[in-house]
């Protein structure tokens, strides 16, 4: 079975082809230089952006690979959450192809797509508890089967992305910082007493991480020289970076990772009854390394097999949705052309229609 897989929900617009569960081919067009420009991502601009590329990269992923719309059997699209501009770019697009074609079509929730996306490189072993940590969310799932994902907790504020985002930011580092705090973290020594672990001290599956914020707000005032670096950075490069520096954004990575761990260790404990056989981690933060090195520890304390995706699998791309389409037919679950696309902070609905992929 031969799913097309298109990602808008942000500021990447991703396609890709996915047969019976193996990437054929991606192609992606990252906005990440437009919005930069801005500190964050502007959500006209985004769509306009989708809009621009995603009929060019339809045509090169399939003359790339000598393939037309006949030899697809299945078109997926991210529904949400997301972006409502960027969103309703990918899933008009979609429904066009599916109506044009007459093949059938799958709504993808955008956070499921991210949690499943290491089962293309990995087999995943059910039941699984999974950790979603990207630029928007920051959510821990049961994951029992691949369509069947409850959440568990999630944050109160900011996700676990935006808190390293923002810190970047306070730093004058450019946007998306995740990975520039990532990159000066391996450069620095991790104090574990400079900031807080927050919101660990409720008995609550659910994440608040505005006070490490604060905190880390309140450091930098205390080290005005620090808060100056990070433009001077932009032009000289990392390696310039002070040992002060790095030392911060060492510690403030742990604290996150020291947060996510806590949070993790209750939900096996709170769940106990549930037979766990595999730890999950997904989305942009997933790819960072004190996260990495926390869910390799976490798994091997509790005896769980680790599933990491690449850090490529883990920002956003259109492969981890072609894949999750294929997952869901298989499960039989397909849209109707009526589905509507689903923005961030609302409830995705069970609004598929089941019908055996073969009928
Ligand atoms: O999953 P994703 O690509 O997009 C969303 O759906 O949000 O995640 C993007 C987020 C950004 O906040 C980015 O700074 C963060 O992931 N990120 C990282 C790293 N790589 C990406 N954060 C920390 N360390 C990294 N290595
Ligand atoms: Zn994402």
């Amino acid at each position: 079975m031969l799913c097309l897989g298109i990602e808008s929900s942000c500021d990447e617009t991703g396609l890709a082809l996915v047969r019976d569960g193996v990437c054929v081919d991606s192609v992606l067009a990252s906005q990440a230089d437009v919005h930069a420009l801005f500190g964050g991502v502007v959500p006209e601009l985004a769509s306009r952006e989708h809009y621009r590329f995603v009929g060019a990269l339809y045509d090169a992923l399939m003359q790339k690979n000598g393939l037309t719309l006949d030899d697809v059997d299945v078109i997926a699209v991210t529904r949400g959450p997301g972006l409502l501009g960027a969103l309703l770019v990918g899933v008009a697009f979609a429904k066009g192809l599916a109506l044009g074609g007459g093949k059938p079509l799958a709504g993808v929730n955008h956070l499921h797509a991210h949690l499943l996306a290491a089962g293309l490189e990995q087999p995943i072993e059910y039941p699984a508890l999974g950790l979603l940590v990207s630029g928007g969310h920051t959510h821990i799932y049961r994951v029992d089967d691949p369509v069947s994902l409850t959440q568990l907790g999630r944050t109160l504020d900011d996700a676990a992305g935006e808190a390293c985002d923002k810190f970047a930011k306070m730093l004058g580092l450019p946007y998306p910082g995740g990975m520039l705090l990532d990159m000066l973290n391996q450069r620095g020594a991790a104090d574990p007493h400079l900031f807080p672990r927050p919101y660990t001290y409720v008995d609550s599956l659910d994440f608040s991480f505005s006070g490490l914020k604060t905190a880390a707000s309140q450091w930098l005032d205390r080290h005005p020289d620090i808060r100056k670096e990070g433009h001077a950075i932009r032009d000289k490069g990392i390696e310039h970076a002070s040992e002060a520096l790095c030392n911060g954004c060492a510690s403030y990575l742990l604290a996150l990772a020291d947060t996510l761990r806590i949070k993790l260790n209750l939900a096996l404990d709170r769940y106990a009854a549930v037979p766990f056989r595999s730890l999950l981690a997904a989305g942009g933060v997933a790819a960072n390394s004190r996260v990495r090195a926390m869910m390799r520890d976490l798994a091997e304390q509790r005896g769980l097999k680790l599933v990491l995706p690449s850090p490529k699998l883990c920002t956003d791309n259109g492969v981890m949705i072609a894949h999750m389409g294929w997952l869901m037919a298989n499960a039989g679950r397909f849209h109707s052309q009526g589905f509507s696309s689903i923005p961030r902070g609302q409830l995705i609905p069970d609004d598929f229609y089941q019908k055996g992929y073969a009928d």
